[in-house]
């Protein structure tokens, strides 16, 4: 059987893929980003997972303003990264497991949730970064991925309450896999930040310090949380925390905190991270 064995969640912020690419992550400003990720990939390397499931949002690059999914699963043997204005990534090709990623979809469908089935896609930052502070910069990703894309680019998107139901859907779906994998589900993006406006670099850390011990606790707080207090505390790009709801949703209701992290900013955004798993486990 198939089974979640942790919870990841982090920032997405482009910046960070631009210094690793650039060669800039030895920089002052990036030393005090990059060094709160060196304990977690030892962390994720301990848990050795066959599989990440990685909770992400599309920056209008794989999907246009003309169709704009909710919640879209990643079902193809791989993924390329998108070049979004500056050429793709230098970062491998993301491996799928289309079996998993088809199952879980049979299984979240028949248990209400309507997802989008995508063949084809590109992977933005929001997908190629994470994978970064997870895993370093190797030749290859060290496991499978299965990309779960959730619009917060676009009014309006799903509540976290959702996002954490679907959470339990996808560990439903995962435990009832037949084949032994191991699954590290990852939630991204956030946390607060804004980026255009005249609010433009709002940062809110005791929101963000708040949301991070709701998910560290039962969460309830953390999917309380409307769209209008997330724009109003976090910054209109702060919704990109309903997707770390995916995650936790995945998770008992007990959990233990492995790791956590949170540094402000990088770019115009706050860093948060947490590793979380069964406290059962
Ligand atoms: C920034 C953060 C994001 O989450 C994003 O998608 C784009 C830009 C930023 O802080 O610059
Ligand atoms: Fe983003």
């Amino acid at each position: 059987m198939a089974k979640i064995i942790a919870s990841a969640m982090c920032s997405h912020v482009p910046a960070i893929g631009a210094a690793i690419d650039l060669g800039k992550t030895g920089e002052p400003y990036w030393t005090r980003v990059f060094s709160g990720f060196e304990k977690t990939k030892q962390i994720i390397a301990d848990l050795k997972p066959d599989v990440a499931i990685v909770v992400f949002n599309d920056h209008a690059t794989a999907f246009s303003m003309d169709f704009v999914p909710t919640f879209a699963l990643g079902c193809a043997d791989e993924f390329a990264p998108a070049d979004e204005g500056w050429g793709p990534r230098p970062v491998p090709v993301v491996k799928g497991h289309s079996e998993l990623a088809a199952h879980i979809a049979q299984s979240v469908i028949q248990d209400e949730f309507d997802l989008t089935v995508v063949n084809k896609m590109e992977v933005d930052h929001g997908c190629t970064v994470p994978l970064n502070l997870m895993f370093g910069s190797p030749s290859e990703w060290p496991c499978k991925v299965i990309p779960l894309m959730v619009n917060v680019v676009l009014f309006p998107p799903p509540s976290g309450n959702r996002c954490f139901n679907l959470g339990k859907a996808i560990r439903k779906a995962v435990e009832s896999y037949p084949e032994d994998l191991r699954v590290l589900i990852m939630g991204t993006g956030g946390m607060s930040h804004q980026i255009s406006g005249p609010r433009a670099g709002l940062i809110n850390s005791e929101f963000d310090k708040k949301y991070l011990d709701s998910l560290a606790g039962d969460a309830s707080h953390a999917r309380s949380i409307k769209h209008v207090e997330f724009m109003r505390e976090a910054g209109a790009e702060g919704i990109e925390m309903v997707m770390w709801l995916v995650a936790r949703g995945a998770m008992d209701e007990k959990v233990t905190e492995k790791y956590r992290f949170y540094t402000v900013p990088a770019s115009n955004t706050a860093v948060g991270h947490i590793i979380l798993e069964n406290a059962a486990a």
